[in-house]
C-alpha cells in the first residue's frame, strides 16, 4: 500500500509563485510612497519572518530591520483579546519610517495594539504591511497600508504560519482543512 504524503491534507490556497509577485509589487509599493528614504521595518515573531526576509529583499532602499514578539489571546493564560509584548524592540524608533512587517491580520487585536504602542514612540512614519488579510474575523480596525492578499475565513498555514509550529517551511499558502479558524 503506497504511504500517505505527508502535504496530502494541504490545499494551496496562494502559490509561491503568487507570493513573490505580490511582494514584488508590495515592495515597488513601498519604494514609490518613500521617495529613496531610509526605512525600518518590524518584523511580528514568529509568522511574519518569510515575508520580512522578502521583502526585505526586493527593497530597493536603505533599510534595517527589529523584531518584537508579542504573547496574545489562545496563547497561555492570557485571557481573550489581551495582548503583551515579550520581545521588545532592541532599538528606538523616534523618527525614523517605520513599516510593521505582520504576516496575516485577523482578528486585528495584534496590529491594534502594537501600532497604538510604537505610534507613541513617536517615529517619523509609521505604516502596516500585512501579507494576509482575513476580513471576516476582524474585532477591531488597523490602518493596514500595504496589504498582499485578503483570503476566506479558513485555517491557513506555510510561509511563516503555523500550526502548533508546524509548516512554517511550506512555500505556499496553504488551508489546513481540518482547523477552524
Ligand atoms: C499570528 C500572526 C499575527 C497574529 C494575527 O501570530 O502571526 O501576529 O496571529 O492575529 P490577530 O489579528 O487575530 O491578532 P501567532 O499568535 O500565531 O504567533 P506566531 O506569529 O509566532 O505564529
Amino acid at each position: 500500500m503506497a504511504r500517505k504524503r505527508p502535504r496530502e491534507h494541504l490545499k494551496v490556497l496562494l502559490r509561491k509563485s503568487q507570493i513573490r509577485r505580490k511582494v514584488r509589487h508590495l515592495a515597488r509599493q513601498i519604494e514609490h510612497d518613500f521617495h529613496g528614504e531610509p526605512l525600518h521595518l518590524v518584523c511580528i515573531l514568529k509568522g511574519a519572518c518569510i515575508f520580512l526576509a522578502d521583502l526585505l529583499r526586493e527593497l530597493e532602499l536603505p533599510v534595517s530591520v527589529d523584531f518584537i514578539a508579542v504573547s496574545s489571546y489562545g496563547k497561555g493564560s492570557l485571557p481573550s483579546g489581551e495582548v503583551r509584548i515579550t520581545k521588545d524592540l532592541d532599538h528606538s524608533i523616534e523618527g525614523l519610517n517605520v513599516i510593521i512587517v505582520e504576516d496575516i491580520l485577523d482578528t486585528g487585536l495584534t496590529l491594534n495594539y502594537l501600532y497604538r504602542i510604537l505610534q507613541s514612540r513617536k517615529p517619523k512614519a509609521l505604516k502596516i504591511a500585512a501579507l494576509l488579510d482575513k476580513p471576516a474575523r476582524r474585532l477591531k480596525e488597523v490602518p493596514v497600508d500595504y496589504i498582499g492578499f485578503k483570503i476566506p475565513d479558513a485555517f491557513v498555514v506555510g510561509y511563516g504560519l503555523d500550526y502548533g509550529e508546524r509548516y512554517r517551511n511550506l512555500p505556499d499558502v496553504c488551508i489546513l482543512p481540518a482547523v477552524e479558524a
